[in-house]
């Protein structure tokens, strides 16, 4: 169940987004905009805009954008929900009790629990390791290296020889066995019933991004195995959808973020001044994890392992990184096996030479995959390009294609127009296979044109948005259904609706989307860059996005018709032939913009 739209409505109404952004980032008037340093990306000079009149924010650096909502829930990291109550608090408007279904309380109440068990464990263990029974725990943490203060941030605690103190501890707080067990700080047989799952072990609290603790690591003091123990998969710890010290590395403030394997590596690297390291907690990068690093940065540096397994690792986390649009680099540690060793050994300055140092991670896939090849042997040699080549393919920007391009060849002595060759014949040979039976260009125009078709769509929602006058000529011409992108077409018909109830406002639209990745989608569509100055400049361009609008509009109709529709071809003719007239007519002679 969900809050009514009129109340979503109200509470936003309600909070100026100047005011509840201000409370955040620092910003300046600047005309009818509000101007700041962008908290979601890294910038020396603002381009995170708040307008007043919109109730929108937009970042033209990284795109992202929406309404008080979206701000908030991107800021906190929470649920579209929890945003509506934070708001509502501040506008003091009482929210109607929403009604969940049972389950769903049932699931929530069960999350709040062990969330409160997490918290008083956390506690316990903290304790304990300032207890005389800590004291070898101290020692060891003391030994490799840890200073009080480090300790006190990261919250390491210690569960003490008894296997069952803790359950007693909470079981005094009155939690019942169903719950505790369902914690995955226990285990359960027969023999012995229920006792703690950890002891004599150094404990890391493992944190979400909001510092709530969702479960623990606990480490032996020796050599024993296992030497990590883990909480299992609960209702609110999944380890493939978290990082570890992510917490704290989001608001450091660095230009880009680290991963390293381990909760030892977060730790003795912020001590050493490192403040926006995370670990992925010994396993496999998870695509939830990608995406969820790429909502605090744009750059993340790779410390794995530098053993064979570590490779591989760095192997499969690139392309994943790189499909969210991350730029990686990997930080060569031999050799040493991880960035804590490599500071006992070396100290700070050597960890920072080598993060400084870090490779280009298509130069490291490169370097990696040459060991495949026999260089020496010209059939080596051969098939080891071909596969560059290959990679090189991949580079949709010639620019940034031909600049790797001159890297490689140069690093591996190939001459730079033999290896643009290459690419250019495999290419070729790409297109062929895609395209066949048509002409070979035809894939690329496609292509350019679905772009140009896409930001002519995106132009022109912000001209309307910007200018909602001019949807009393312009409606005439221009129809929702005009819009071919869904997302689009849904907005439209919207901004539709509100022109004829007499007003157009761009943040109730946003409104009628909770996920925040829509959001930001349908933020973009209201702010593109018009970079027109005279009213006559900008007259042509509306004039010329239209006719390409409704020309594709036309074409894309066109292409879906039944070929037996006689009536629809004629429709979509006499639409063609209104449309050249249009384009004679100069019509944005009546629209003031
Ligand atoms: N790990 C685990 N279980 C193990 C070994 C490792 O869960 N038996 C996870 C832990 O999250 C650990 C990470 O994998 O932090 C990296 O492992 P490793 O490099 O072996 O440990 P370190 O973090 O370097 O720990 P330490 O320096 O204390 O040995
Ligand atoms: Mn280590």
């Amino acid at each position: 169940m969900r809050y009514s739209y009129d109340i979503i409505e109200k509470v936003r109404m309600r909070n100026d987004i100047v005011d509840v952004i201000s409370s955040y980032v620092q910003l300046k008037r600047k005309g009818n905009s509000y101007f700041g340093l962008c908290p979601f990306h890294n910038e020396k000079s603002p381009s995170f805009s708040v307008s007043h009149g919109k109730q929108m924010y937009y970042c033209f650096g990284c795109g992202s954008g929406g309404n008080v909502y979206t701000f908030l829930m991107e800021y906190e990291n929470c649920s579209f929900q929890e945003a509506v109550k934070v708001l509502s608090g501040k506008a003091g408007i009482k929210l109607p009790e929403i009604e969940y279904s049972q389950e769903t309380k049932e699931l929530n109440e069960r999350k709040t629990l062990l969330l409160e068990i997490n918290k008083q464990a956390a506690k316990y263990f903290y304790c304990k390791l300032r207890t005389p029974g800590g004291t070898a725990a101290m020692a060891y943490l003391k030994r490799r290296g840890l200073s009080d203060e480090t300790i006190r941030i990261f919250g390491l605690g210690y569960s003490d020889k008894y296997n069952n103190d803790l359950y007693k501890f909470l079981k005094k707080k009155g939690y019942s066995d169903e719950l505790l067990k369902d914690s995955g700080l226990f285990n359960v047989d027969e023999k012995r019933g229920m006792y703690d799952k950890f002891w004599k072990r150094v404990i890391y609290p493992i944190m979400d991004v909001n510092n709530r603790v969702i479960g623990f690591g606990g480490r032996v003091m020796g050599d024993i195995k296992p030497k990590y123990l883990n909480s299992p998969e609960t209702k609110i710890f999944d380890k493939s959808k978290n990082l570890y010290g992510l917490n704290s590395a989001r608001t450091s403030r660095r230009r880009n973020l680290i991963i390293c394997e381990g909760y030892m590596d977060v730790i003795s690297m912020y001590q050493a001044g490192f403040t926006n390291a995370v670990a992925s907690m010994g396993t496999a990068l998870t695509s939830q994890q990608v995406r969820l690093l790429k909502r605090y940065t744009d750059e993340v540096l790779l410390i794995y392992d530098s053993d064979e397994a570590g490779v591989k690792a760095v192997l499969r986390a690139i392309p994943m990184l790189k499909s969210v649009g991350l730029a990686t680099k990997v930080v060569n540690l031999r050799p040493y096996n991880d960035p804590d060793e490599l500071i006992q050994k070396e100290g700070t300055d050597a960890l920072k030479e080598r993060l400084e140092r870090a490779e280009n991670s298509f130069l490291f896939e490169v370097r990696i995959l040459k060991k495949n090849y026999d260089i020496m042997d010209p059939q080596g040699r051969t098939n080891f390009f071909h596969e560059v080549a290959k990679k090189l393919l991949k580079f949709e920007d010639e620019i940034e294609r031909n600049s790797y391009l001159e890297t490689v060849s140069r690093l591996y002595h190939i001459q730079a127009d033999m290896l643009k060759n290459l690419v250019h014949k495999l290419a070729l040979k790409k297109i062929e296979l895609l395209v066949q039976p048509k002409p070979r260009i035809f894939a690329k125009q496609i292509q350019k044109q679905g772009n140009d078709i896409d930001k002519a769509q995106k132009l022109m929602m912000t001209w309307v948005t910007n200018y909602p006058e001019i949807l009393r000529e312009l409606k005439n011409y221009l129809k929702p259904e005009d819009f071919t992108t869904p997302l689009y077409r849904q907005v439209a018909k919207m901004v539709e609706e509100q022109f004829l109830a007499g007003e157009v406002s761009p943040a109730r639209i946003i409104n009628h989307f909770e996920d925040s990745e829509q959001q930001r989608a349908v933020a973009a569509l209201f702010h593109t860059q018009i970079f027109l100055k005279t009213e006559k400049e900008r007259k042509k361009a509306l004039q010329d996005v239209l006719y390409n609008m409704k020309d594709s509009s036309i074409a894309y109709r066109l292409s879906r018709l039944d070929p037996t529709d006689l009536m629809g071809l004629q429709h979509l003719m006499e639409e063609k032939k209104k449309l050249e007239t249009l384009k004679e007519s100069g019509f944005t002679e009546k629209i003031y913009l």
